[in-house]
């Protein structure tokens, strides 16, 4: 298949003319909330989406139609009254730890997308969450490069198993939203190796996405679009990747950028915002007339865009999907049940679904519904949101910045499996308040959101809206106290040893309130793990303060990613922190037990065990299995996890295979992966900070990859 997608992509291009070959090279947007004059590039009937970029009829090449992305069919103002599935936030699917269930979840977005006749699908956000700050954490999955690829990697997959293109982005490091245009994130090479480009690797490796779509932000130097080093070194040299590199939206300068690997500019009209022309266009076409852009270039610029549509077969739909809403919805519901992690649970849950208690539920709108995530991954869900309150703040980001709330209220779908209880709902809008119905009641459930998302960073970690000072009164007036999280980064819990029992559900998407309601009740046992690391302050991060928070849009910046590979757990485990909740961890409503771990070693580790659930009722546990010391470096990886799915006192074989990648360091030197000779420690554990067996092994010296 993909050598035939070479050859065709070959003939087509070669009869194609050179104004042809140019058309292919620039994606336009289409009439939004943000561009108000259609371009006339855009024929007439076409869907208006983040993209367009014209086909060529007479040869059988379709037009691309984009748009955004990873949590469902976006539709910031396109197109009149249409919506889509919202999914929960990427980083509860991260929560999950379930491939599968990533891949269920891109073939929603693959078959909504299909319906609408959009065949390049802007998802697979895969950067690491190294800031807890960072807004766009949420559309992300984790802060390790293994659980990210295994997850975005089944995402793309089941995009394009629906014939839609999908991307992986954004290429690379752009891990903060502050001042992202004019950032310069500086990171040792190998290091970047070892962490968010081996997420791309190992996730480009496993779905050969059709697109890479490259960063805002400058690495090391030189803008991601531009950048020769990790465009033509890494990714089309060292990986061999195939597809085409496109550009984020307006990120392109300059027409260089095309000497650099950049396939095609997207955005084009806020190029001509930020950089005065559009990168792609008549510059482009004068420097090729002038020679300095070679025409083997330019040709092979518009093959790897073609070769792309071919293997993913964009020009071969048949009729359009069947798209089964109601099946869509229980995808979101499953997403959101499995993404919802336990943190803390000192007896209060579950609550007894056949008492008849008082139940207090207070604040985060949950009379309403659930929050999302905003900026370009927002998706407007069936029937509408439920509410939008403006929020704003500075940049052109600012319009995107509200408070999206998904028709799905918990108060109504606690009360719906808690007949016998009386639920009173308070808005929390002042401790005091609050605090009077906390007092009269035998349970309280209290809410702390917020608004995260793209072109923002969070200044701290701390609950808005003085929410934390309800949470406060109200533990103080009941000890009976649950906190639900419904956040898109990990949070500061000054209240956590007054309350009872604390979930975080991110953003849960369109049935994010049933899911909510039960797991409270036990209809669900919860089961999800945390993506990501949250500390107990931000003192224990790599950076405490975040370079240019707080300046004025516009303002250059440099971060030193000086932690290099050691990120989130990684990191709290070189420097001997404890986090609020480690990387990994989550509770259940049964127990589980590991035993009979067996390591082998030679060219990589191979390690499996028993997990066995010694509780009263069905539960999913995630084991992992880490790397925690090697001959050459104390340090801490993943090697691998498996969801398993027990009834009471059912026992399963786990065999987890490390990728050797995760067992080497890379050495820039050689331009390849070393392992090095000796003793390997493996532990087994339920989190990054609590290891139950461990293990030693070893391994031969390699060096291997490039
Ligand atoms: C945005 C985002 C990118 C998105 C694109 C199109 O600014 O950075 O993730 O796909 O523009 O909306």
């Amino acid at each position: 298949m993909t050598g035939d997608a070479d050859e065709r992509a070959l003939a087509a291009e070669d009869r194609m003319t050179d104004d042809e070959r140019f058309s292919l090279l620039v994606s336009v947007m289409g009439v939004s909330d943000l561009i108000t004059v259609r371009d006339e590039r855009i024929p007439d009937g076409t869907p208006m989406s983040a993209g367009y970029v014209p086909g060529v009829p007479r040869l059988g090449v379709p037009a691309l139609l984009m748009s955004d992305a990873s949590l469902g069919v976006t539709n910031p103002g396109y197109r009149e009254g249409d919506t889509a599935t919202a999914l929960p936030a990427g980083i509860a699917l991260g929560a999950s730890f379930n491939p599968a269930l990533a891949r269920e979840s891109g073939g929603v977005v693959g078959r909504e997308a299909r319906s609408r006749g959009f065949n390049v699908m802007l998802a697979g956000g895969i950067n690491l969450a190294r800031d807890p700050r960072n807004g766009r954490n949420f559309e992300y999955i984790s802060e390790d490069p293994l659980l990210s690829a295994a997850l975005v990697a089944e995402s793309i997959s089941g995009i394009q198993a629906e014939g839609v293109i999908s991307t992986i982005k954004h290429f690379s490091l752009n891990c903060n939203e502050t001042n992202r245009h004019w950032l310069d994130a500086i990171i040792d090479p190998a290091a970047h190796r070892e962490s968010d480009l081996l997420a791309f690797e190992i996730a480009i490796e496993r779905a050969q996405p059709g697109s890479v779509m490259t960063a805002y932000n400058k690495i090391n130097g030189g803008y991601a679009g531009e950048n020769s080093e990790l465009i033509q070194g890494v990714l089309k040299g060292a990986w061999d990747y195939p597809g085409w590199v496109m550009s984020d939206w307006g990120a392109t300068a300059g027409w260089e950028f095309a000497l650099s690997g950049l396939d095609q500019d997207c955005g084009c009209q806020i190029d001509v915002l930020m950089w005065g022309a559009e990168a792609f266009g008549q510059s482009l076409r004068d420097a090729y007339a002038n020679g300095r852009l070679p025409k083997e270039r330019l040709s092979e610029m518009v093959r790897r865009i073609l070769r792309s549509m071919y293997a993913v077969g964009v020009d071969r739909w048949g009729a359009p999907p069947e798209v089964d809403m109601a099946r869509h919805n229980e995808i979101a519901l499953e997403a959101a049940r499995q993404g919802i992690v336990l943190l803390k649970n000192d007896g209060a849950l579950p609550l007894a679904p056949d008492s008849s208690p008082r139940i207090a539920v207070i604040g985060g709108h949950v009379q309403v519904g659930v929050p999302a995530g905003t900026g370009s991954t927002a998706v407007v869900p069936p029937g509408g949101y439920a509410e939008v309150i403006r929020v704003g703040g500075p940049s052109f980001m600012g319009a995107t910045r509200n408070l999206y709330l998904l028709p799905s209220s918990p108060v109504a779908e606690i009360t719906k499996l808690l007949p016998q209880a009386q639920v009173e709902f308070d808005p929390g809008m002042s401790p005091a308040e609050a605090a009077l119905l906390a007092r009269r009641s035998d349970v309280v459930i209290v809410f702390g959101i917020r608004v995260e998302g793209e072109g923002f960073d969070s200044a701290d970690l701390s609950l808005p809206w003085g929410q934390d000072a309800v949470i406060e009164a109200v533990a103080a007036a009941n000890p009976n106290t649950i906190v639900v999280l419904e956040t898109g980064n990990p949070v500061a819990m000054p209240w956590r040893d007054n309350v009872k029992a604390i979930i975080e559900a991110w953003y849960p998407g369109q049935a994010g309130g049933q899911a909510i309601a039960e797991i409270l009740t036990g209809a669900i046992n919860p089961s999800g793990r945390l993506p990501v690391t949250f500390p107990a302050d931000l003192a224990q991060t790599p950076r405490p303060d975040l370079p240019s928070m707080g300046e004025p849009w516009g303002t250059p910046a440099t971060i030193e990613y000086s932690e290099g590979a050691e990120v989130g757990y990684r990191w709290f485990a070189q420097q001997r922190e404890q986090p609020l909740y480690s990387f990994g961890h989550g509770l259940s409503y049964t127990r589980f037990d590991y035993s009979d771990l067996l390591v082998l070693g030679g060219d990589t580790i191979t390690a499996t065990f028993a997990v066995t659930n010694t509780g009263d009722r069905q539960g999913a546990d995630v084991p992992q299995v880490y790397l925690t010391g090697a001959p050459d470096g104390a340090r801490m990886r993943l090697l691998g996890f498996e969801r398993v799915d027990l009834k009471p006192g059912e026992s399963k074989q786990v065999t987890v295979t490390a990728d050797p990648r995760l067992l080497a360091r890379f050495d820039s030197e050689a331009g390849q992966w070393r392992i090095a000779a000796g003793t390997y420690r493996v532990a087994l554990g339920s989190a990054a900070d609590t290891l139950s067996l461990t293990a030693e092994t070893a391994l031969q010296a390699a060096l291997f990859g490039r």
